[in-house]
């Protein structure tokens, strides 16, 4: 595809927020180059910067704010540049945003971000541009394989930031509701992909050198498409992207803990190339705080995932998410959340302060009542049992030998590992279990496939050198 002015521009895009950000810009930057635009790395070089939002928490949206700020300045004293805003925050804000901050020229949600190059035409001859997704109350669901993967479709298999791994997209959307959440209206409703679509991206993929692939999805394990008679469900799509041959790995985030049935398990367990890797946030250990959440399930149906998820996939490494300060929550509620981290034995937790988002059912009839010090505590309390409970899994690592998937060198020298010797490097990895694993070897790795033993361990980090053969 062409500029559509013939114009073109220098383009700085920066990505906030989650995966599935991630994975939009990615998309993104393959759809502004093939119109004939230069991605940069600096945004003082460029013609039009874009940022990719996330409004999940409050303090994601302060951010992209302050970054408008220092965009208007630079406006003001006579710049000439395109300001987009991008993503969850565009939608969530809409036209709004253009009146809080006038320099912004382009906001456009999620799902309209095809049109951008057309959007930077028209901002580069001064016309601005508010491009939005139908509310979700305003519309129908869309009908799956029409709109909702075109980006996807027009991807560039072999571009992104790294040769052996790529993100592919099976649905979009959520219908979940929990009540603190802001997704399902900023993302629209829960729509699968067409299985065919996602087997050929992912065949494309991995032709172009890509040997892992996670598939990306809100509640990714309620994937679910109908065509006729046939119903394809999640542990379909696994089984059959899994034969594809030259996929050495495949993985998922995120799952909602209600819709896992042990079909997917079973594939975990059965199917050589799906990792043993369960991204399943809880929220928190409470009954009396899960129900508030809207979660649609009781503590008891948590453990019993974990259970299950132990027993089929005995060598399952799962990962969690909590929330602290949930309005009302007590320190008993906490307490039970600190339980379930050391019953379910993450590898690693990602824990948040809760944050009221506009337009939530929580943040419009619950109190957001616990005071930030008290957030604060309950955050750093929950870290510390996550790490307790992530150095003693990977305690039970030293001695072993693992397969890593080398991404590259470390991005700090990691002043637990030994200082690499001559000719070789500081590298990062991770195991099928996404564990992350240091080892020290020769330079050019990257995208490799190597056998480490495991000498020691952080919570968060193992480390190694490269096994005998
Ligand atoms: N406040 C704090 N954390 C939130 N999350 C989602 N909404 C909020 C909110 N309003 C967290 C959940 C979710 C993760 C992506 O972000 O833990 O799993
Ligand atoms: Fe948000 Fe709940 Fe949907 Fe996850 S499942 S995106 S937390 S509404």
């Amino acid at each position: 595809m062409q500029c559509p002015t013939g114009r073109q521009m220098k383009v700085y895009l920066e990505t906030m927020g989650c995966q599935m950000n991630r994975l939009d810009s990615e998309l993104l930057v393959s759809r502004l180059c093939a119109a004939g635009h230069e991605i940069v790395d600096e945004p003082g070089q460029a013609d039009a910067v874009l940022y990719n939002t996330c409004s999940v928490r409050q303090h994601a949206e302060q951010k992209v704010l302050s970054r408008l700020g220092a965009d208007g300045q630079r406006k003001l004293t006579g710049r000439k540049l395109i300001v987009g805003v991008l993503g969850c925050m565009a939608q969530r804000k809409g036209e709004q945003l253009r009146k809080d901050c006038p320099q912004v020229d382009i906001v456009c949600a999620p799902g309209q971000l095809a049109r951008l190059p057309e959007l930077l035409a028209a901002a580069s001859e001064s016309v601005p541009s508010v491009a939005l997704d139908p509310k979700r109350t305003d519309q129908p669901r869309p009908a799956g394989n029409e709109v909702i993967d075109e980006l996807d479709l027009a991807r560039d298999p072999a571009g992104g930031a790294s040769s052996s791994q790529a993100f592919v997209r099976v649905m979009r959307g959520c219908d979940k509701f929990c009540t603190y959440c802001i997704v399902p209206f900023v993302r629209g409703p829960e729509v699968s992909r067409d299985p065919a679509r996602i087997a050929e991206e992912t065949r494309r993929l991995v032709d172009a050198g890509r040997t892992e692939i996670t598939l990306l999805g809100q509640t990714v394990n309620s994937y679910r498409w109908r065509a006729g008679e046939v119903t394809v469900r999640f542990s379909d799509l696994l089984s059959r992207l899994s034969s594809l041959p030259g996929l050495r790995r495949l993985r998922f985030v995120t799952s909602h803990p209600v819709d896992f049935g042990d079909d997917i398990l079973q594939a975990m367990a059965e199917l050589a190339n799906v990792c043993p890797y369960l991204h399943c946030p809880a929220q928190s250990g409470s009954d009396a705080v899960l129900s508030r959440m809207g979660r649609r399930y009781s503590r008891a149906d948590y453990d019993g995932l974990i259970d299950r998820a132990r027993a089929i996939v005995p060598d399952v490494s799962v990962a969690g998410d909590f929330i602290v300060g949930f309005p009302g929550e007590t320190e008993r509620d906490h307490q039970a959340s600190a339980e379930l981290i050391r019953r379910s034995g993450y590898k690693n937790s990602f824990i948040f302060k809760y944050s009221p988002r506009p337009g939530t059912a929580a943040a419009r009839e619950l109190s957001d009542d616990v005071d930030a010090a008290t957030k604060k505590r309950r955050n750093g309390e929950l870290l510390v049992v996550q790490n307790e409970v992530g150095l003693a899994r990977h305690q039970a690592l030293v001695g072993k030998t693992v397969e890593v998937l080398v991404e590259g060198p470390s991005p700090r020298a990691d002043r637990q590992a030994t200082p690499a010797a001559r000719g070789e490097t500081q590298l990062l990895g991770r195991t099928v279990g996404d564990h992350i694993v240091v080892f020290n070897g020769p330079d050019g790795l990257a995208g490799e496939y190597v056998d480490v033993m495991i000498t020691g361990a952080t919570a968060l980090t193992l480390f190694g050198q490269p096994a005998q053969k």
